[in-house]
Parts: structure tokens; C-alpha cells; sequence
């Protein structure tokens, strides 16, 4: 009987307890405009990786600079995400049609591009370089004409090759991942790779048994920046970027960039 009663004034405490315990997180989340009470959404977050050091995979698991950045940027927004593999092209048409929330995966910002997505402000500074065997006497983007160039379909690496050699050019070899385009050129396949200078630079230094080496070009090739890419009229593309410019403030990108490249990153270029 005493146990009864004990049991069920408990009972009421806990549940007085509960309910002062929401009412108060409610408005203090609210203030910050975190949205808790209302079910949070997860963002599904796509991306392609087979291109390190920016998103590649460890076992089953996707890793690399972007995912630690955008890992960073969600959070400081209050967001929920989770990050899925689905492939280059996947990236591109998902992102497009909305069933991805938000693309990450080194993807520059181009003109083309904002045609058909949104884009935050930049977070990485890139340009295309040309990846080749180490008795190559290619010595610049104008060298690869009538050369077989192993290229990322629908990479900003093949736009720059076909600006040289020309559209449909069948020179120019086109793979669904990087990874498979390097393959190509190891096979004799192909005399060049054209990507993203970051990647093709890691895998020299990862592979030196390869005997290859990079060619750079900054007349041929120019300068581009990633941003993180959002369906057109995204609603949370404004909370990204705010996010995406406080990290960039307040040291998180900084030091995220340098567990990756071991070096300072020059945060003033992207924030001017
Ligand atoms: N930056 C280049 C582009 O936007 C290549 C990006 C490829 N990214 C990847 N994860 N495969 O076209």
C-alpha cells in the first residue's frame, strides 16, 4: 500500500519535472532559432567519394577534408545531416531535382552551374592541373592536343580539356569517378589525366611508385572555388552560408584545414 503510493507520487514529481524541463528548453532554443519542439529534419548530404583527400571511403565509411567542413558547417547551424556515397553524376542530378538536400564534393561554383543550383560562398580554392607519366614530354594544357586525356565526366577538369581540344573531341576519355581515370592513364590508356590539382598532387605524393607528376598551366587553366550546392530556392541555403562564414571566422574551418594539408589556409581570399 505504502509502495503504492510512493510509486505514483514519484510518478507525479517526474512528470512535474518533465514538463518545466520542456517549457524552459522550448524558449531558449527558440530564441536561437534552433527549431527544437518542431520535428528536426535530417539533410541528406550526397557525394562522390573517390576523390581524396576531400571524400573518399575507409572501409564503408565516406571521409576526407569536405565531410570534416561540412560536418562543422551543419553543426554550427544546428542542423542534422547525413552524408551519403551515390557517385559524381548522382551528385549532379539529385541536387538538381531536389531529393538531395545539399551536395558536397569538391564541386566548383561556375556560371553553368548557377543556372541550376545555389551555391554558398566559397570555401576552396582549386584550379585544374595535368596529371602525367614522369618521362612525359607534355609540358602544357596546349601540349595535350592530339593526345588521349583521361578526364571526370562532367567535371569542370573535362570543360577545360575540351576548351583546348574541343567539344566531343573522342581524344578525350571520359570516366564516371577520377580514381578510374588515373587507372587509364597507368594503363597506358591514356598520356594525361586533367583534375582538381589537390587530388592529382595527393596521389603522387601517395603514390610514389607510380613515377608520375603534375603539370600546371595558370593561363590555360584559372582559378575556381568550391561551394557546397544546394537544389535552386533551397530554404536553408542562407542558414549554410551563415554558418559556412562563422566557421571560416572563428578558426573551425582553420583548423580542419590543417589536420588535412598541414598548413594554414589563407582564409582571407575566400572571405574577400
Ligand atoms: N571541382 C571539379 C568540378 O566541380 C571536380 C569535382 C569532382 N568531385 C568529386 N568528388 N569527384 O567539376
Amino acid at each position: 500500500m505504502k509502495k503504492g503510493l510512493l510509486l505514483v507520487l514519484t510518478s507525479i514529481m517526474l512528470l512535474i519535472i518533465a514538463a518545466c524541463g520542456t517549457s524552459g528548453e522550448g524558449t531558449g532554443s527558440d530564441a536561437e532559432g534552433e527549431n527544437e519542439g518542431e520535428a528536426s529534419k535530417t539533410l541528406r548530404v550526397v557525394t562522390d567519394a573517390a576523390y581524396a583527400p576531400f571524400e573518399y571511403l575507409e572501409g564503408d565509411k565516406v571521409v576526407g577534408f569536405d565531410i570534416d567542413f561540412i560536418n562543422a558547417v551543419a553543426d554550427e547551424a544546428g542542423i542534422d545531416i547525413k552524408v551519403e556515397n551515390v557517385g559524381w553524376d548522382a551528385v549532379l542530378i539529385e541536387t538538381e531535382k531536389g531529393t538531395s538536400d545539399l551536395g558536397v564534393s569538391a564541386i566548383t561554383i561556375n556560371e553553368e552551374r548557377k543556372k541550376s543550383y545555389d551555391f554558398t560562398v566559397p570555401y576552396f580554392l582549386s584550379t585544374n592541373k595535368i596529371l602525367v607519366n614522369k618521362d612525359s614530354d607534355i609540358k602544357s594544357a596546349k601540349d595535350l592536343e592530339g593526345r588521349v586525356v583521361a578526364v571526370q565526366n562532367a567535371t569542370t577538369g573535362q570543360v577545360a580539356i575540351e576548351k583546348i581540344v574541343g567539344e566531343n573531341n573522342p581524344d578525350v576519355k571520359k570516366f564516371e569517378n577520377t580514381n578510374l581515370a588515373i587507372m587509364e592513364l597507368l594503363s597506358g590508356g591514356a598520356e594525361a589525366v586533367v583534375a582538381d590539382n589537390t587530388v592529382i598532387e595527393a596521389y603522387v605524393e601517395n603514390n610514389p611508385d607510380k613515377d608520375l607528376m603534375v603539370i600546371e598551366d595558370p593561363t590555360n587553366f584559372e582559378a575556381e572555388y568550391y561551394g557546397i550546392m544546394f537544389p535552386k530556392d533551397s530554404e536553408y541555403l542562407e542558414e549554410f552560408n551563415t554558418a559556412l562564414k562563422a566557421i571560416l571566422e572563428n578558426g573551425t574551418y582553420a583548423k580542419i584545414y590543417k589536420e588535412w594539408f598541414g598548413s594554414e589556409p589563407d582564409v582571407q581570399i575566400l572571405i574577400d
